[in-house]
């Protein structure tokens, strides 16, 4: 028998995407972000309320994202519960932040994986919007890179939010390929 829960969503996976970015005085910020996803292969989009991160890629048009890995999960989540009006949470986690060479952003130097982006649409402004950015480049730490010279996702741990339960998971298990297990029933 099912139940209905209402009109909440409860698409799982949902992303640890880490959005980094700077102010207009150049201090570097990064929010916790799920409600985010890969829209097409080069391009990024997602929704943001009102916050520090929103000003900062409406005045800059762009931004890096740093998918969260099991290693970096207590500061994933401080990214989501901290805010750059308040404090500089660059310089509180303790982790380097460097500035892109592809677009006005920083990047994460302890997050193996970032995708560097400017931003091609923003519908809003500082307050809220739903922004989409194209991947200019992506760079990767040589350590969760495969012997086929690609991202190991086994290697990197990716974490993912449940947001049935608000707690972070880490996924990396291969369990079929696609274009190929699904041949099974042709
Ligand atoms: C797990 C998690 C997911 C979040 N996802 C989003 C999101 O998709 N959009 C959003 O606007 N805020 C989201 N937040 C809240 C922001 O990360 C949070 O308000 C943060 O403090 C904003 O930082 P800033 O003010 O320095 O930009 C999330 C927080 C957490 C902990």
């Amino acid at each position: 028998m099912k139940k209905s829960l209402g009109d909440m969503g409860e698409l799982f996976p949902q992303s640890v995407f880490i959005i980094a970015s700077y102010d207009e005085d150049g201090i570097p910020n990064a929010m916790n972000a799920a409600w985010a996803g890969e829209c097409t292969r080069h391009e990024i989009c997602f929704n943001i309320g009102d916050h520090k991160t929103t000003a900062n890629i409406v005045k800059k048009g762009a931004f890096t994202v740093a998918p969260a890995d099991l290693a970096n999960v207590v500061s994933a989540d401080y990214f989501g519960i901290a805010t750059g009006t308040k404090v500089n949470k660059a310089e509180q986690s303790g982790l380097t932040f460097t500035r892109s060479e592809h677009v006005d952003a920083p990047v994460i130097e302890e997050y193996p994986l970032t995708m560097e982006c400017e931003v091609t649409s923003i519908d809003g402004d500082e307050h809220g919007a739903r922004v989409v950015g194209r991947i200019v480049n992506v760079l990767v730490d040589e350590k969760i890179l495969g012997e086929d010279g690609k991202v190991d996702f086994g290697k990197f741990k990716p974490l993912v939010y449940d947001s049935s339960h608000m707690s972070y998971r880490v996924v990396g298990d291969e369990v079929g390929f696609a274009w190929k297990t699904g041949k099974e029933l042709m």
